[in-house]
């Protein structure tokens, strides 16, 4: 008899069973951790997130080229992350003043945080400033603009790059495809040649070098190949028609993860490799010196690490129809199933040695009727009170969740070697409630 343990879990990292018999991540039994944080709950493997840092600086190290990684933070950060992430000698990328303020709170180093984004306010870009966040990455004309001039009131020097669209299309799901010209992000690599003169006469502004980001959850490497191309060329012109040197060019994340046995990303190894064999052989070929370059990963470092534990509250048969096995969770702590449909897989921890007989559908406790979080499934017979864990679920999770519904964001956990500690609480409603006030004319006699 295969049981979900051989057909599921056991291709994924960090599980193993105890001798009493229970299923354990990271040496931690999951019931017991339900038990202890309540569900739904985040749990993160400390072990896999310091792996997979490893793997791209040692991929680095081996390719043999001058490199910095920086931590895509969207897809889940938060404080005791990001020591682990300064730990492992990683930069980071964040998207907004928030994020910038976490990774100081936690005591990264300012200078190792490129701040990127396509709108980024006044308050952010001064808050940056203030606090000597390390290079900006500018987006757009306005802000080319605005940091030059918020620089010079501050009588500093900031050093930028400069995010491009290199027009390469990619395999992904639209809503996370970045790098074709029709995009939101980004100097259209067209405009480039002509606009650069402008990037170099901001006397506040020191030009360092040049940003793409494709996609996300990609496979294939074909892509950045192109990107790669498209840069080069770009960097030539910059260096043949203005004499400036571009220090550093940046690839951006979007390596894909394992949500399901359709999924099948290259290594973190192997995609390094490729890359950088890709970058050296285009800057050879165009007489160009080489790059310092950046990796810009996310998902690949965390989404693996991370699994999440629901209780299944109620089951509902429509006859003929479906089964539905309703989650304590559902689209607030995952939005992906509703937004990019993406797939899941789950195994119910209290059964991972039965047989999955029946399919099922995962619903979740909002309301809507969207809040699907896996459809069709095959599980052992379920039944209320069962403990049901979500696979790769630490990237673009918790970092998207909201409060829909009036609903508590849950509890994130870290384990490893048998030991569990908390990294953010569970939300209350007093937490919820802490920022509501009453208009005068409303308030309370
Ligand atoms: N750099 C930039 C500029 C980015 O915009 C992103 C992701 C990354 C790096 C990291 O990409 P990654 O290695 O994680 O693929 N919420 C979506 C994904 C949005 C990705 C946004 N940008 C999802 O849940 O699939």
């Amino acid at each position: 008899m295969m049981t979900d343990f051989d057909t599921e879990i056991s291709k994924h990292d960090g599980f193993s069973i105890s001798e009493q018999g229970n299923l354990l991540f990271e040496e931690c039994s999951l019931e017991e951790l339900a038990k202890i944080y309540g569900t739904p709950c985040y749990i993160y493997s400390e072990n896999i997130i310091r792996r997979s840092c490893r793997e791209y600086i040692s991929a680095l190290v081996e390719a043999d080229i001058d490199y910095e990684v920086i931590y895509a933070g969207k897809a889940f950060l938060v404080q005791a992350f990001c020591k682990i992430l300064a730990e492992e000698g990683f930069g980071l990328d964040a998207s907004s003043g928030g994020e910038i303020y976490s990774a100081l709170a936690a005591g990264f180093p300012a200078k190792r945080i490129y701040f990127h984004g396509n709108n980024k306010s006044e308050e952010e870009i001064s808050f940056a400033i203030e606090n000597n966040v390390g290079t900006i990455v500018i987006d757009n004309r306005n802000e080319l603009e605005s940091v030059n001039r918020i620089a010079g009131g501050k009588k500093c020097l900031i050093n930028i790059m400069i995010r491009v669209t290199p027009g390469v299309d990619t395999h992904t799901h639209s809503k996370i495809r970045t790098g074709q010209l029709d995009s939101k992000f980004g100097f259209p690599i067209s405009e480039m040649k002509d606009f650069f003169p402008e990037i170099l006469s901001k006397e506040n502004l020191i030009y360092k070098g040049l940003h793409c980001h494709i996609g996300s959850q990609l496979f294939e490497t074909e892509p950045y190949f192109l990107a790669i191309e498209e840069m080069v060329q770009l960097i030539k012109i910059i260096f043949k028609e203005y004499q400036t040197k571009t220090e550093y060019l940046s690839l951006g994340g979007g390596l894909g993860v394992k949500y399901t046995d359709r999924d099948k990303p290259v290594s973190i190894k192997d995609f390094v490799q490729q890359i950088i064999k890709k970058v050296k052989k285009a800057f050879h070929q165009n007489d160009l010196p080489l790059p310092i370059v950046i990796m810009e990963p996310g998902r690949s470092i965390v989404a693996e690490a991370g699994i999440t534990l629901y209780t299944v509250g109620a089951l509902k048969e429509i006859r003929g129809i479906k089964k539905y096995l309703i989650v304590d969770g559902g689209m607030a702590d995952n939005p992906r199933p509703s937004l990019y449909s993406a797939q899941y897989k789950a195994i119910i921890v209290n059964k991972y040695n039965q047989e999955s007989t029946e399919e099922v559908s995962v619903a979740g406790k909002y309301c809507e009727s969207g809040d699907i979080l896996i459809q069709n499934i095959r599980l052992p017979q379920a039944e209320a009170g069962d403990l049901l864990m979500f696979l790769t679920t630490g990237a673009y999770q918790y970092s998207m969740a909201s409060n829909y519904n009036g609903v508590p964001r849950p509890p994130v956990v870290l384990v490893n070697k048998g030991k569990d500690g908390l990294m953010v609480r569970r939300e209350t409603y007093q937490y919820l409630n802490q920022n509501q006030v009453f208009p005068e004319w409303l308030a309370h006699k």
